[in-house]
C-alpha cells in the first residue's frame, strides 16, 4: 500500500510498482484533481487490474486503513503536508496529518499484521548543517512545525519497530524534483524559475543565490524506495536520499536557462526568507552500504524532462 500514492513521489513510485508486476493499493484523500486524473490514466493503463485505489483520510480512522491494508504486505507511507510555509501558518494541521497521521497508519500495520513500513522523513528534520555533507548522525534541529512533524513520526517509527516489532525503515528526503511535482514546496525554485524565465521575466532570488540544495531526481527516490521494500538490509535504519551535491541557487538558475535557451539569466535578488536554511547535501554512503543506493540522475538529466513538463503545464493553463 502507497499512502499519499497520489501525490508526486506517490504516482512515481506507484507507476514503477506496476511495471515490476506488483500488486498495489492507493491510499489518498484525492484532493487534488489534476493528480487524480493522473491516477486515473494510470488505472486505465493497468489493464492486469493491479491497481486498487482507496479514497480515504489517514486521520479518519484505523479501521477504515486496517481494512485497506488487510492484503498488503508492506506499505510506503508518503501521505502529508508537505508545505513548509503552510507549517508556519497552521502548524496544528500539519503536525495532525504528519505526526498523528504517521502514529495512526502504524497501529493499522500492527492490527493488520503488515510487515514493513517505510517512512519518508525528510532532511527537513536536520535543520541548518552543522558540517557537509549531512550524515545521519548529524544533529536533529528542525527549523519548522513541519521538520518537526516530521522527526516525530520518525521517532514513532522507532518505537513501532521496538514495541511491536514492525519492520520500519526511515528514509530522509532531500529536495525531490521530477515531472509531476508540485508547483509549492520543495522543489519549488524550479518551478518558479521554469515559470518566470517561459514569460521572459527576472527569476527572484532570495539572499545572495549562492545557498545551496541538494536536489534529487524523483526516478533516484523511487530506485531507493524500491531497494528498501525488496532488501532486509535497511530493517530498523534511518538512511538519507539525496544526490550527494549540493547546487547553488544561481547554478540551478543557469542550468535551467541554458534548457530554456538563455544565455543570460536575468535575477531579482530579494531578502533571504526567515527560517531558510543555508546550505544543504546530503552525504549518502550509509544507503549506498546498505541497499547499493547510487543516484542515477545529474542534475542536468534530470532538469530536461522537468523542465519540459513544466514547459507544457504552463502552456496548458494559457490554453485554460
Ligand atoms: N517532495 C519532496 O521534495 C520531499 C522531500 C522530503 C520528504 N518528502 C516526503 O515525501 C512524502 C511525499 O511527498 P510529495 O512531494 O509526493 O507530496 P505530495 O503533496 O505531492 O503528496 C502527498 C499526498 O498525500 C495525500 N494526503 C495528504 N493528507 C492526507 C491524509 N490525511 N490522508 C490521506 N492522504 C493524504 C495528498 O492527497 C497527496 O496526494 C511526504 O511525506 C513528504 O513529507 C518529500
Amino acid at each position: 500500500m502507497v499512502t499519499g500514492g497520489a501525490g508526486f513521489i506517490g504516482l512515481h513510485l506507484v507507476k514503477r510498482l506496476l511495471s515490476l508486476g506488483v500488486d498495489v493499493i492507493v491510499f489518498d484523500v484525492l484532493e487534488n484533481s489534476a493528480r487524480q486524473r493522473m491516477l486515473e490514466s494510470i488505472a486505465k493503463d493497468d489493464l492486469s487490474g493491479k491497481l486498487t485505489v482507496v479514497r480515504g483520510d489517514i486521520l479518519a480512522g484505523e479501521k477504515q486503513l486496517s481494512k485497506a491494508l488487510a492484503s498488503a504486505e508492506a506499505i510506503v507511507h508518503l501521505a502529508a503536508l508537505v508545505d513548509v510555509s503552510a507549517s508556519m501558518e497552521v502548524p496544528e494541521e500539519v503536525d495532525r496529518v504528519n505526526a498523528l497521521g504517521t502514529l495512526l497508519v502504524l497501529k493499522a500495520c500492527v492490527d493488520a499484521g503488515t510487515k514493513r513500513f517505510v517512512y519518508a522523513s525528510s532532511c527537513a528534520v536536520y535543520g541548518e548543517a552543522q558540517y557537509l555533507p549531512i550524515d545521519e548522525e548529524h544533529p536533529l534541529n528542525p527549523l519548522s512545525p513541519y521538520g518537526v512533524s516530521k522527526l516525530v513520526g520518525e521517532r514513532y517509527c522507532q518505537i513501532f519497530q521496538d514495541l511491536y516489532e514492525v519492520e520500519t525503515v526511515v528514509l530522509r528526503l532531500f529536495n525531490v524534483y521530477g515531472p509531476g511535482q508540485g508547483v509549492g514546496g520543495y522543489a519549488n525554485v524550479i518551478s518558479s524559475f521554469v515559470e518566470r524565465m517561459v514569460r521572459d521575466e527576472p527569476v527572484v532570488i532570495y539572499g545572495d543565490g549562492l545557498q545551496t540544495r541538494d536536489f534529487v531526481y524523483v526516478d533516484d527516490v523511487v530506485e531507493a524506495l524500491i531497494r528498501v521494500l525488496s532488501s532486509d538490509r535497511a530493517i530498523g535504519e534511518v538512511l538519507n536520499v539525496g544526490s550527494g551535491i549540493r547546487t547553488t541557487i544561481k547554478d540551478l538558475a543557469k542550468a535551467i536557462g541554458k534548457l530554456l535557451g538563455k544565455e543570460e539569466v536575468d535575477a531579482l535578488h530579494a531578502p533571504p526568507r526567515l527560517g531558510e536554511i543555508r546550505h544543504s547535501q546530503a552525504n549518502i554512503e550509509k544507503a549506498f552500504r546498505l541497499i547499493g543506493y547510487k543516484p542515477a540522475y545529474t542534475l542536468e538529466k534530470g532538469l530536461s524532462p522537468t523542465v519540459s513538463w513544466l514547459v507544457n503545464r504552463l502552456k496548458g493553463l494559457s490554453r485554460g
